[in-house]
């Protein structure tokens, strides 16, 4: 519709493609919010990894862009059309590869695109080309005439994901795609959204696998129950992390060295290793070691450094364990 996409020519900004601003959700018949306040501004090109605990709010958020959840309150574009007005032309753009598996397992993988690519209204001319490529970026040539219901794990992820790119989206929404499968498929998967990131998609990712985003990913939103906790570069987020200082000791550490150790510096106790907190520079760390040395306590080794992804998302998130 003329007028209704956003003009971002002009910006030297690179443009936002999704923008969403004080987005607050709960389901119908219920007064619980499982979302709130959210603000994100993803910009085109860019991987966003989407982490959080289970229940955390991530499926919903991701529903609620791709308009399978109407918002009540808050606002949100997507590549300039503002939802829910403008649903149905925001969809064209989107690709969306749900959590759940999404095709009908009696049918055959071909028989799956092309029924998909008619509910998705891809033209006939174009339908053939899709679906030769979406089987190819899949790497499905192989079992196009099988039963899904007879696909592995890996398979049937892998069919999810050439549903999603059916209509060439420019924003791809991958909601937690390498669940249960083996590691070939999660690598040759983990490479394809990679070819996906280089042709300029915007990517939406989730996933509880830290070490995944943090290969993937320019920009990263950690949500838990609702709230985005912290949002940045991966950068960013470690830039506000204190140095530690981990020594792993051979055995448990006495208690007459452990007050000694109290004296002079701070740090906890997890069986064998003290983590020193703030060890803001190499004068305290070389302190730490030297006084470690003097008392003759048997070092394993040593750690020094900034929290990786996964103790951050730990810290802000808690440890307590949810289901
Ligand atoms: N259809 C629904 N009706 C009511 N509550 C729901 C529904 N789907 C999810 N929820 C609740 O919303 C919260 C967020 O769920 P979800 O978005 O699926 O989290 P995540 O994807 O991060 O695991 C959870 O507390 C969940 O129980
Ligand atoms: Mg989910």
């Amino acid at each position: 519709m003329p007028g209704s996409r956003n003009n971002f020519k002009n910006s030297h900004q690179p443009a936002p493609e999704i923008v969403i601003n004080d987005l607050s959700y709960h389901y119908p018949g219920s007064t619980q919010k499982v979302l709130q306040d959210i603000r994100l501004t993803i910009n085109k090109g860019t991987v966003l990894g989407l982490i959080g605990p289970n229940g955390a709010g991530k499926t919903t958020l991701i529903s609620l862009l791709t308009g399978i959840l109407k918002h009540t309150n808050g606002t949100m574009t997507l590549g300039g059309y503002s939802l829910p007005q403008f649903t149905k032309q925001a969809k064209r753009l989107i690709g969306y590869i749900p959590q759940d598996y999404a095709f009908y397992p009696n049918l055959t993988a071909v028989e799956n695109l092309q029924f998909f690519a008619g509910v998705q209204g891809i033209t006939s001319a174009k339908r053939q080309l899709r679906i030769e490529y979406c089987l190819e970026f899949c790497q499905l040539q192989k079992v196009l005439q099988q039963k899904v219901a007879e696909f592995s794990g890996g398979l049937k992820r892998r069919l999810n994901i050439a549903i999603g790119l059916l209509n060439d989206p420019e924003i791809l929404f991958f909601d937690e795609p390498t669940v249960s499968i083996d590691p070939q498929s999660r690598a040759f998967i983990l490479q394809q959204i990679k070819v996906l990131q280089s042709q300029g998609k915007t990517i939406i990712y989730t996933s509880h696998y830290m070490e995944e985003v943090e290969q993937l990913c320019d920009y990263l939103a950690i949500i838990d129950q609702g709230t985005i906790l912290k949002q940045g570069t991966l950068q960013s987020l470690q830039q506000e992390q204190q140095q530690q200082l981990i020594i792993v000791f051979k055995k448990t550490i006495d208690e007459y060295s452990l007050k000694h150790l109290k004296t002079r510096f701070k740090f906890s106790i997890h069986q064998t290793q003290l983590v020193f907190h703030n060890v803001a520079n190499m004068a305290i760390y070389n302190q730490i070691i030297e006084q470690v040395q003097k008392m003759n306590l048997p070092i394993t080794s040593i750690f020094y450094g900034k929290h990786n992804l996964e103790q951050i998302f730990l810290d802000l998130t808690s440890k307590k364990l949810r289901d």
